[in-house]
C-alpha cells in the first residue's frame, strides 16, 4: 500500500474531482501487478507492506504510444546543422538506416534497452516502438522482432521512407511493403504506421500500404501532418486509424475530421524543439473536442528525448494545454491512442503502474521543467529500483 499520499492522480472522474479523478490525503493498494483498492488514506484496508508517501504526489504512469527505439547510432551532426539554421527533412532518416542495418541483434537490443531504462527511471510505463530504420524484408522483421522482445506494442513502419534500393523505383518499393515485407512482419506487430508525408509517402501510397495491413490484421496508425498539411490526418481518420500522430500542420477541415472521429491526436513537442518548428496547437485540438495524446516520438534524428516529463513541460508552455490537461494526455491520453483500458489510470482493475513524485502535485512537472522529480516507479506492481 502506499499511503499518505497528498495528491493522487486516478484518471478515474467517478473516484475524484474533474476529469483527473483527482483525490487528497488518499491511499492506493496494489495486489500484484494490478490496482486492488483506490481512496481516502482514512479508510484504507491493511496492508503487508506500507509505503509512505508523505503528502507527495501520485500519477499514473506516463504511457509513451510514439517512440522509435531499435537503431544504432545517432545524429548529432545533423543536431548540429539545424541548430544552425539547417531545416529537418525525412532524407535523415536514411543516415540512421545505414547504421543499423550495420549494427548486429545484440547491439540493437542494448540500445534498446538503455532507452527503455531511461523511459522508466522518468516514469514510463508502458511503450510503444516501430521498425523504420531497416527498410528491407529482413531488417524490418529483425527490428519488429528485437522490439517484441521488451513490448507488446509493436509496430510495422517499413513505410518510414523509401529505401535507398528503391530511390528510382518509389512505387516498386510500395509493392514490397505491402507484399512480402508484410508477410514477414505481420507476425511481430500490433500496429501499421506509415510517414505520409513529402519526401516520404503520399496519400495514395499511405492508403494502400495501410489498408494492406488492416488486411493482415494490424490496426493503422499514422505519421501525418508534421512538416506539411498533407492528406494523412483525414486518410487516419477516414482509415478509423487509432492515432494521427504530430498534426502539426492542421486546416480546418484537418481539425473537423478529428473531432468527428475516433482518431487520437498524438502530438509529439520534443519533436518540434529539436528540430526547432513551430508546435502544434493543442488548445485548438481540445476546443474541438479532440482527444489528445502526448508521447516523446523518441528517435535519433527528430526528437532524442526519452523524457515524457519534458514533453509535459513543453506542451504547456508552448502548446497551450493546462498542466491537468498534459498530465491526462500523458498518461490516459497514450492510453486512448494505444487502445488500452488498462494503463495509464490508477482505478482498481487496472494496471499496478505507479509514479511518486518528489513533488505535492502534479503541477510541478509542468511548474519545475527540468528537475528529476520522478521518486519511484512501479511497473505491474513491480518498483523499479533507483
Ligand atoms: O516521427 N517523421 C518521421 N519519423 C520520425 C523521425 C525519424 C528520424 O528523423 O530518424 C518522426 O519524427
Ligand atoms: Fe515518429
Amino acid at each position: 500500500m502506499i499511503t499518505d499520499i497528498g495528491s493522487l492522480v486516478t484518471n478515474n472522474p467517478d473516484l475524484g474531482a474533474g476529469p483527473l479523478g483527482l483525490l487528497t490525503d488518499a491511499a492506493l493498494v496494489l495486489d500484484g501487478g494490478t490496482v486492488a483498492w483506490v481512496g481516502p488514506a482514512a479508510a484504507a484496508p491493511a496492508a503487508d507492506q506500507r509505503v509512505d508517501a508523505e503528502g507527495r504526489a501520485v500519477i499514473p504512469g506516463f504511457v509513451d504510444s510514439h517512440s522509435h527505439l531499435v537503431f544504432a547510432g545517432d545524429r548529432t551532426a545533423e543536431f548540429n546543422a539545424r541548430m544552425s539554421g539547417r531545416p529537418y527533412t525525412a532524407g535523415g532518416i536514411r543516415s540512421t538506416v545505414v547504421a543499423t542495418r550495420l549494427a548486429d541483434d545484440d547491439t540493437l537490443s542494448a540500445n534498446l534497452t538503455t532507452y527503455l531504462t531511461e523511459m522508466l527511471r522518468q516514469g514510463t510505463t508502458t511503450v510503444e516502438t516501430k521498425s523504420g530504420y531497416g527498410l528491407t524484408v529482413e531488417e524490418e522483421a529483425r527490428a519488429l522482432r528485437i522490439a517484441a522482445a521488451h513490448t507488446d506494442e509493436v509496430t510495422y513502419l517499413g513505410a518510414h521512407v523509401v529505401a535507398p534500393e528503391y530511390a528510382d523505383d518509389p512505387a516498386g518499393y510500395v509493392d514490397l511493403v505491402t507484399g512480402p515485407m508484410l508477410d514477414a512482419c505481420a507476425p511481430h506487430a500490433r500496429w501499421v504506421d506509415v510517414f505520409c508525408e513529402q519526401g516520404a509517402f503520399d496519400g495514395d501510397q499511405a492508403r494502400a500500404i495501410l489498408t494492406a495491413g488492416a488486411a493482415r490484421g494490424l490496426i493503422p496508425r499514422v505519421h501525418a501532418n508534421q512538416l506539411t498539411a498533407g492528406p494523412g490526418v483525414q486518410l487516419a481518420v477516414e482509415l478509423g486509424a487509432a492515432s494521427a500522430d504530430h498534426c502539426t500542420h492542421l486546416t480546418d477541415a484537418d481539425v473537423a475530421a478529428l473531432a468527428d472521429g475516433s482518431t487520437v491526436a498524438t502530438l509529439l513537442p520534443g519533436c518540434e524543439f529539436s528540430t526547432r518548428a513551430v508546435y502544434p496547437d493543442a488548445r485548438r485540438l481540445l476546443d474541438a473536442g479532440v482527444t489528445v495524446a502526448l508521447s516523446t516520438d523518441c528517435n535519433p534524428g527528430s526528437s532524442f528525448t526519452s523524457s515524457m516529463p519534458f514533453c509535459v513541460a513543453v506542451a504547456v508552455r508552448e502548446m497551450g494545454m493546462t498542466p491537468d490537461e498534459a498530465l491526462w494526455s500523458a498518461t490516459a491520453g497514450g492510453a486512448e491512442a494505444l487502445r488500452r483500458t488498462d494503463v495509464g489510470r490508477l482505478t482498481p482493475g487496472s494496471a499496478a503502474d505507479v509514479v511518486l513524485l518528489e513533488a505535492p502535485s502534479h503541477v510541478h512537472l509542468a511548474y519545475r521543467p527540468g528537475v528529476p522529480l520522478v521518486r519511484d516507479v512501479w511497473q505491474r506492481g513491480v518498483r523499479v529500483p533507483a
